[in-house]
C-alpha cells in the first residue's frame, strides 16, 4: 500500500563514527555520534523495508531491526560486503575512519615522551559497493565539507558511483555532528540540487527513505 512503500525490500544504513584500534585501551575516531543514520533506519523500517543496521554506534534501535554492532572500518566493510549484492539500497551514512593505525598493539603501550603512529588508508566500503552495484540497488552517500560542497558532493556522486549525496555543512552550529537537528542538499544526477531546510534528524531521515523509494520503485 502507499503507507509502505518499502514493503518486500531490503535496506542495509551503516551508522557511526568507526573506531580504529592503536592497542586496548586507545583508539582513533571522529565526531559521529550515529543518530542520523539510526534515524534512516528507523524511517526505512516505518515506511515496511527489511532493515539492517550496521553500527559503530552505541546508540539504541527502535523498530523490528537487525542491528549489527561493529567497531572498525574492516569489520564494517566485512559487514557490509557480506550483505551487499542480496540488498536494493545501501545507506553509508557511517563516518568511517580514513584511516588506521598500521599496526595494533595487543598490549597497553607504554608511556613516552614522543609516540609516532603510522597510519595506513583503509578501505572505501561506498566506492567498493558502487563498483558492484546492479542498476536495481540504490546507494547513498555522506558528504560532510567545510567548505565548496556542491563542487564536493558533485564529484562524490561520480567518483562513487553513486544515486543520491546527502550533503551537510559540518562548519556550522547547531547542526551536523552529534546533534539532533540537521540541514542537508541532496545531489542526484537528474535533479537540481534540493536543499532540505534545518529540522530534525528524523525528519530528514524521511525525506531520504522517500527519496529512495522513488528510487526504487
Ligand atoms: O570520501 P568521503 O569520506 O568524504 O565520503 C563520504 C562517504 O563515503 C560516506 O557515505 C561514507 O560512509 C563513505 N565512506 C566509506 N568508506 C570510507 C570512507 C567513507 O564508505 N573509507
Amino acid at each position: 500500500g502507499r503507507a509502505l512503500p518499502l514493503k518486500g525490500k531490503s535496506v542495509i544504513v551503516t551508522a557511526g563514527g568507526t573506531k580504529e584500534r592503536i592497542d586496548p585501551v586507545r583508539f582513533i575516531s571522529n565526531d559521529s555520534s550515529g543518530k542520523m543514520g539510526h534515524a534512516v533506519a528507523e524511517a526505512a523500517w516505518e515506511k515496511g523495508a527489511e532493515v539492517t543496521l550496521i553500527t559503530a554506534s552505541p546508540l539504541a534501535v527502535s523498530g523490528n531491526i537487525t542491528v549489527i554492532r561493529v567497531e572498525s572500518a574492516d569489520e564494517m566493510h566485512e559487514a557490509v560486503s557480506s550483505r551487499f549484492d542480496s540488498s536494493d539500497a545501501l545507506i553509508m551514512a557511517a563516518a568511517v575512519s580514513d584511516y588506521s593505525p598500521e599496526t595494533t598493539h595487543t598490549r597497553k603501550m607504554k608511556k613516552r615522551d614522543k609516540l609516532t603512529l603510522t597510519l595506513k588508508k583503509n578501505p572505501d566500503i561506498l566506492k567498493e559497493m558502487g563498483k558492484r552495484k546492479q542498476t536495481r540497488q540504490c546507494l547513498v552517500g555522506f558528504a560532510a565539507e567545510t567548505d565548496k560542497i556542491e563542487e564536493y558532493a558533485k564529484k562524490k556522486l561520480e567518483e562513487k558511483n553513486a544515486d543520491l549525496i546527502v550533503a551537510n555543512d559540518v562548519g556550522k552550529k547547531d547542526r551536523g555532528f552529534n546533534v539532533d537537528k540537521n540541514e542537508v542538499i541532496f545531489f542526484s544526477h537528474h535533479e537540481e540540487p534540493q536543499t532540505i531546510n534545518l529540522k530534525a534528524k528524523k525528519d530528514i531521515a524521511e525525506d531520504i527513505v522517500d527519496w529512495i523509494s522513488n528510487f526504487i520503485n
